[in-house]
C-alpha cells in the first residue's frame, strides 16, 4: 500500500474537514455525499495521494480512523472509497449517516421514487429498513458481490485462490450451522436438516416437513421464513387439525359478508394475511378432501377465492406444510390426494426423532435448564443420574416432552440440583419417587406463589403455565403450605 502522507480530520456534523499534510498548512475542505462506501471531498487545491487516512469526528462518538482511496479527482471534487479496519468503526459511521439522512421518500441509493422503508428498493434491490438493528449486516450481505467486483481488477491469482479458499471454508461451516441460536443440533441428522434449510430457504419452493410431534417442525418452518427474502413479511401458522372442518375453509380462504349465517362482515383468510410472507400449514394430513383440492389449485395458479365471492385474488405466499402422519399410507387409503402430495413433496425435510440424536438430548436439556434458570434468576444443574436418565429415556414426545420434563425438574428440585425423580424420568434411573418426596426449597415456594399470582390464583391456569396437571398443582400448593384463600 502507498505511504500515508495525508491525515484528514473531519467534523461530520458540519461536514467540514481539514486536510493536514506533512510540511504544509492545514487545508479546509468539505465532505459531501458521505455513504458507507465512499465520499466526495470538495474544495481541495492539490492532488491527494492514492491512499490516505481519514479521521472523522463523529458527534457523540469521538474520532474514528478509516482508510480512504482516491478513485477520481475532477472538477466536482475528489471521489474517495472508504475502507474499514473493524466492524465497530463501520457501525459508528453507519449510525452517523443514518441519523443524518435527509427526510425523503425516494431510495437514498438510486433515487428511485416512493420507496417504502420496510423492505428493499424495487429498483436497485438494496435493503432500506434503516431502523432494523441488523441493517448493516443485511447491507454488507446485499452488496458483497458488488464490493468484491470493485476490487477484482486489482487481485492477482494468489489473492483469488486465497479468497476462494476462505469463502469455501466459511460456506462449509455456515451450511451446517443452525440457522438460529435457539435451534440446537450437532448430530449428523440435525446438521443435514440445517444444511437443507439453508439451501431451500432462499428459493420460492414449497417445503414439506415430516417428523413426529415435538421434533421441531414449526421451528424449522420459522427458520425457512427468516432465511428467505420474505423475512420482513408475515409468518402465519395454521394448525389444520385444530380448526373444525366446517370453519377451516373460511379460516384459510376468508369469506364475503353474507356468505353464510354469521358472516356479518367480510373477513380475510390466512392466505391473504400471509401475503408477501410464509404460510405454515401444520398437520396437513388432516386437511379435508375439498380443501386439499383448493390448496392444490392455489399451488398451481396462486389464486385465492374467498367463500361466497365470485372473484379470485392473486396472493404471493410461500407454503411450508408439515405433518406427523404417514402420508404414503393416507394416499394408499385414498385420504390424501396424490397430486397434492407430489406438489408439496418437491422438497422434503425429515426431522429425526429425539431418541436418534445422541448427545444432543443432553445439550438440549442443558439449554432448557439454562433458559429457565435465567428467566427465574435461579441457577440449577443436573445430577449425573439425571443426565443418564435423559440419555436413556426414549422420548416419545421428543423435544417438546424434554422441555416439559426439564421445566418440571426445575420447579420440583430441591436446592440447586435436578434429579431424575424431579423430572419424573424413570427409564435407566431409579424407580420414580412420588412427587411428595421432592422436598421443595423456599425459592420454589416463591416461584409457585408468583405463578399463582400471575394467574389470578386460578389453579387450572397456573397448572397450564407450569405444564403440570391440576392434581400436581394442588399437591405442590399443599407441600409448600400455601394458603390460597389468605392470598386472594
Ligand atoms: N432443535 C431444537 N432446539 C431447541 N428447541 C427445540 C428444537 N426442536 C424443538 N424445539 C422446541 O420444542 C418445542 C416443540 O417444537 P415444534 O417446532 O413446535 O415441534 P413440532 O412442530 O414438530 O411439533 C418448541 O418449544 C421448540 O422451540
Ligand atoms: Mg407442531
Amino acid at each position: 500500500m502507498a505511504r500515508l502522507d495525508v491525515r484528514v480530520r473531519t467534523h461530520l456534523d458540519s461536514n467540514v474537514c481539514y486536510i493536514a499534510r506533512e510540511g504544509r498548512p492545514e487545508e479546509r475542505v468539505t465532505v459531501r455525499e458521505l455513504s458507507l462506501s465512499g465520499a466526495l471531498v470538495v474544495g481541495l487545491s492539490t492532488q491527494l495521494s492514492e491512499i490516505f487516512a481519514i479521521k472523522p469526528v463523529l458527534p457523540g462518538k469521538g474520532e474514528v480512523e478509516l482508510l480512504a482511496k482516491l478513485v477520481r479527482q475532477g472538477k466536482e471534487g475528489a471521489a474517495v472509497r472508504l475502507f474499514y479496519s473493524d466492524q465497530d468503526t463501520m457501525q459508528a459511521l453507519w449510525e452517523h449517516i443514518r441519523d443524518n439522512l435527509p427526510p425523503t421518500d425516494s431510495c437514498p441509493y438510486c433515487r428511485h421514487p416512493d420507496d417504502s422503508r420496510e423492505g428493499s428498493c424495487d429498483k436497485c434491490g438494496l435493503y432500506l429498513n434503516f431502523s432494523n438493528k441488523n441493517y448493516l449486516e443485511r447491507h454488507i450481505e446485499n452488496t458483497f458481490a458488488q464490493r468484491l467486483n470493485i476490487r477484482l481488477s486489482r487481485l492477482n491469482l494468489e489473492h483469488i485462490q486465497k479468497i476462494i479458499q476462505f469463502v469455501d471454508a466459511k460456506l462449509l461451516k455456515v451450511q451446517h450451522r443452525s440457522p438460529d441460536k435457539e435451534f440446537l443440533g450437532t448430530c449428523q441428522g440435525m446438521l443435514s436438516v440445517f444444511s437443507m434449510v439453508r439451501k431451500v430457504a432462499p428459493t420460492e419452493m414449497s417445503v414439506l416437513l415430516l417428523g413426529e410431534s415435538g421434533t421441531g417442525k414449526e421451528l424449522t418452518a420459522r427458520s425457512l421464513h427468516h432465511l428467505s427474502s420474505r423475512r420482513d413479511g408475515p409468518f402465519v401458522a395454521v394448525n389444520c387439525a385444530a380448526i373444525p372442518e366446517t370453519l377451516l375453509e373460511a379460516e384459510l380462504f376468508g369469506y364475503e359478508k353474507g356468505a353464510f349465517t354469521g358472516a356479518y362482515a367480510t373477513k380475510k383468510g390466512k392466505f391473504e394475511s400471509a401475503d408477501g410472507g410464509t404460510l405454515f400449514l401444520d398437520e396437513i394430513g388432516d386437511l379435508p378432501a375439498a380443501l386439499q383440492a383448493k390448496l392444490l389449485r392455489f399451488l398451481e395458479d396462486r389464486l385465492v377465492q374467498p367463500v361466497g365471492s365470485a372473484h379470485s385474488r392473486k396472493i404471493d405466499v410461500r407454503i411450508v406444510a408439515a405433518t406427523n402422519c404417514d402420508l404414503q399410507r393416507a394416499m394408499a387409503q385414498g385420504q390424501f390426494r396424490t397430486d397434492l402430495f407430489y406438489r408439496l413433496n418437491s422438497f422434503t425435510i425429515k426431522l429425526p426423532p429425539l431418541r436418534e440424536r445422541g448427545e444432543d438430548k443432553v445439550r438440549l436439556a442443558r439449554h432448557f435448564l439454562e433458559k429457565f434458570s435465567r428467566s427465574e434468576n435461579r441457577f440449577m444443574e443436573f445430577s449425573d443420574e439425571a443426565l443418564d436418565a435423559i440419555r436413556n429415556h426414549t422420548w416419545p414426545g421428543n423435544v417438546r416432552e424434554l422441555e416439559n420434563k426439564v421445566r418440571r425438574g426445575f420447579l420440583m428440585a430441591t436446592g440447586r440440583v435436578v434429579d431424575p425423580e424431579c423430572m419424573e424420568l424413570d427409564q435407566g434411573g431409579p424407580a420414580p419417587v412420588p412427587e411428595a418426596d421432592c422436598k421443595p426449597g423456599a425459592t420454589q415456594k416463591d416461584y409457585v406463589i408468583k405463578v399463582l399470582e400471575q394467574n389470578g390464583y386460578v389453579i387450572a391456569r397456573a397448572a397450564r403455565q407450569l405444564n403440570i396437571s391440576r392434581p400436581s398443582m394442588y399437591a405442590l400448593i399443599k407441600k409448600h403450605g400455601i394458603n390460597i384463600d389468605n392470598m386472594k
